[in-house]
């Protein structure tokens, strides 16, 4: 069976530090093999060690990422936060935008915007983070949730080549739980369905993101459309990062 590139993104949020880099070795070593040349893994740890990451990266197959960025572009006077261009400078390819943990803050669909458009002014690939919270999705709201944020995040942006869309319900976030088959499939669907008037909607990728583990990704990875996964916890570990991956792509 031919299958597509797959994403691994792993997002490993606050937590890890230099010593944690030599962690990923046997990742390394994986993308070596012809077997696994489909998988794009992509890593995004925090930025205390964005630079030591990429030294570590450099001559390998893995991408690394950020998992924010501020939506001023260049420099500014902006205590405390990092623009797409200082990402850029420093060899990230790719920035997490909209996470529910930074929507969480209040991070709203208007500042995912500006956000958008400065990486991609600074040329950094998007993983623009959508998904509904568990009193929406009971509440039957879902679909104007997502559409919600489709519209307003990607309002005036022009899609080019490697744009991800990452659909995170925020219930399955950090929690285990994960959407049956039949609800993952009609969300993604109904995704597919809010991004085609946009120019260039084929060229999106559409990832999964929330409690993604070894024992489950075999199912995940069935949702027919899907290109891959944004991994939190499972990803800080190794082994079962690598097990994500062999257990999709075998
Ligand atoms: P999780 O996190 O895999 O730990 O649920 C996913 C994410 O927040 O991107």
């Amino acid at each position: 069976m031919t299958i597509n590139n797959m994403y691994f993104i792993a997002n490993w949020k606050m937590y890890g530090n230099i010593s944690s880099i030599k962690s990923i070795n046997k990742v390394v070593g994986l993308t070596k093999l012809q077997k696994y040349s489909k998988a794009k893994i992509v890593y995004c740890p925090p930025f205390t060690i964005l630079d030591s990451f990429e030294k570590k990266i450099k001559k390998t197959k893995i991408s690394l990422g950020a998992q924010n960025c501020h939506f001023v572009n260049g420099y500014g006077p902006c205590t405390g936060y990092v623009s797409a261009k200082m990402l850029k400078d420093i060899g990230t390819k790719y920035v997490i935008i909209g996470h529910s943990e930074n929507r969480n803050e209040g991070e709203t669909n208007f500042k995912i915007n500006l956000k958008i458009n400065s990486a991609l002014t600074s040329k950094l690939n998007v993983i623009f983070c959508i998904g509904e919270t568990l009193k929406e999705k009971k509440k039957k709201k879902t679909f104007k949730v997502l559409s919600n944020q489709i519209k307003q995040g990607l309002k005036n942006i022009k899609i080019i080549k490697n744009f991800i869309i990452a659909y995170e319900p925020v219930w399955s976030i950090g929690t285990g739980i994960i959407p049956s088959y039949k609800e993952l499939n009609k969300n993604i669907n109904k995704i597919k369905k809010i991004i085609k008037p946009i120019k260039n909607s084929k060229k999106i990728k559409i990832i999964y993101g929330g409690s993604v583990k070894p024992s489950n990704v075999k199912d995940l990875s069935k949702i027919p459309g899907i290109d891959g996964f944004l991994v939190g916890g499972s990803s800080i570990n190794s082994k079962k990062f690598i097990d994500i991956i062999k257990k999709t792509i075998n």
